[in-house]
């Protein structure tokens, strides 16, 4: 891993809007909503009949442009079905200059990811694009893809997430519940999800990926959706799946710094530059504060205020050199 991650450079994706590609109104409405990135669905949101018309939709909407700076995503269908090599082909040949990425859902091996990188090499050469420049989101939805994600997330350059689908994760690991991202009745010390969340962030911080979180179907509740986001954000995860508009907002917030925390990053980064420099001393434990601070602490600051620049937060506090 790099000393400055490269997943913190990609662009942030708080929300990651689902959108079903069978509903033209419903891919429309989505480009006036406040999300990081949008991802419009061929897999499971879409009825088999259905998925050879949401392919010509999100071709239409895609090229239709509109997306501001979301990132733009199309979900396939997984390698175990008939449709995936037409829903990649369809799709990047016809709108692959208006796309950033192919979200590949249940992947269980690096081969499947690397199925993808080249087939996306063949056709970025075939049109004429620039290659490389697809991008690809790795689903872990069951047992087997969580047991290969380290090799799921160094199977292509291409990587740029690994996302945890909880409700096929559920059924994949007969987890007794169905209510998707809550504790499962009769858990009732810890939290059941730790351990495939953790491996998860550990896969995609290891090899710079970015870690993001799925859905909350229960889209009512707001308040539950905030709760289940916190866990995830709590560990290091950069964002979660939004299925309704009224969990952009919570996303957004959940994934950014706290305001607090924000400045007091910005603090440290500016104090420890300040006092490791000749002028302030060229010290490399000093106090800031009342708290004592040193390179760690400029690590962890960097990721806080990396989250907060990306999510355009402004500073409210400013660092002054003590008199000498
Ligand atoms: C999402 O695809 C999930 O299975 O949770
Ligand atoms: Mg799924």
């Amino acid at each position: 891993m790099s000393e400055d991650s490269t997943a913190q450079s990609l662009r942030p994706r708080r929300s990651n809007l689902a959108v079903p590609g069978s509903n033209p109104k419903m891919l429309e409405k989505a480009k006036g909503l406040p999300a990081d990135q949008i991802f419009m669905d061929l897999e499971d949101s879409v009825a088999p009949i259905a998925k050879a018309d949401a392919r010509k939709n999100i071709v239409a909407a895609l090229n239709e442009g509109g997306y501001q700076e979301k990132v733009r995503v199309v979900r396939v269908n997984d390698l175990t079905t008939q449709w995936t090599y037409q829903d990649v082909t369809e799709i990047v040949e016809n709108a692959g200059q208006n796309l950033d990425c192919i979200m590949l859902p249940k992947v269980q091996t690096a081969a499947q990811v690397q199925w993808l990188d080249m087939t996306l090499t063949q056709i970025e050469k075939t049109m004429g694009f620039e290659q490389g420049r697809i991008g690809i989101e790795a689903q872990i939805e069951n047992a087997l893809g969580l047991v290969n994600v380290d090799e799921i997330a160094q199977a292509s350059p291409r990587v740029e997430t690994i996302i945890f689908g909880p409700a096929d994760f559920m059924a994949s690991i007969n987890m007794k519940s169905l209510i998707v991202g809550e504790q499962p009745p009769g858990y009732t010390e810890g939290d059941a999800y730790h351990y495939i969340l953790s491996r998860i962030l550990m896969a995609a911080r290891a090899y710079d990926k970015q870690a993001i979180d799925g859905p909350y179907l229960q889209i009512k509740d707001v308040d539950g959706y905030r709760r289940v986001a916190e866990r995830s954000a709590a560990l290091g995860f950069d964002g979660k799946w939004v299925l309704h508009p009224g969990q952009v907002e919570a996303a957004n917030e959940v994934y950014s710094p706290r305001q607090d925390d924000y400045d007091h990053a910005e603090l440290i980064l500016d104090a420890y530059s300040y006092f490791t420099s000749a002028e302030g001393g060229a010290r490399g434990a000093v106090m800031l504060g009342d708290e004592m601070i040193d390179e760690a602490s400029r690590k962890m600051a960097l990721v806080i205020a990396g989250k907060g620049r990306a999510a355009g937060m402004q500073r409210t506090k400013t660092f002054t050199p003590p008199e000498s």
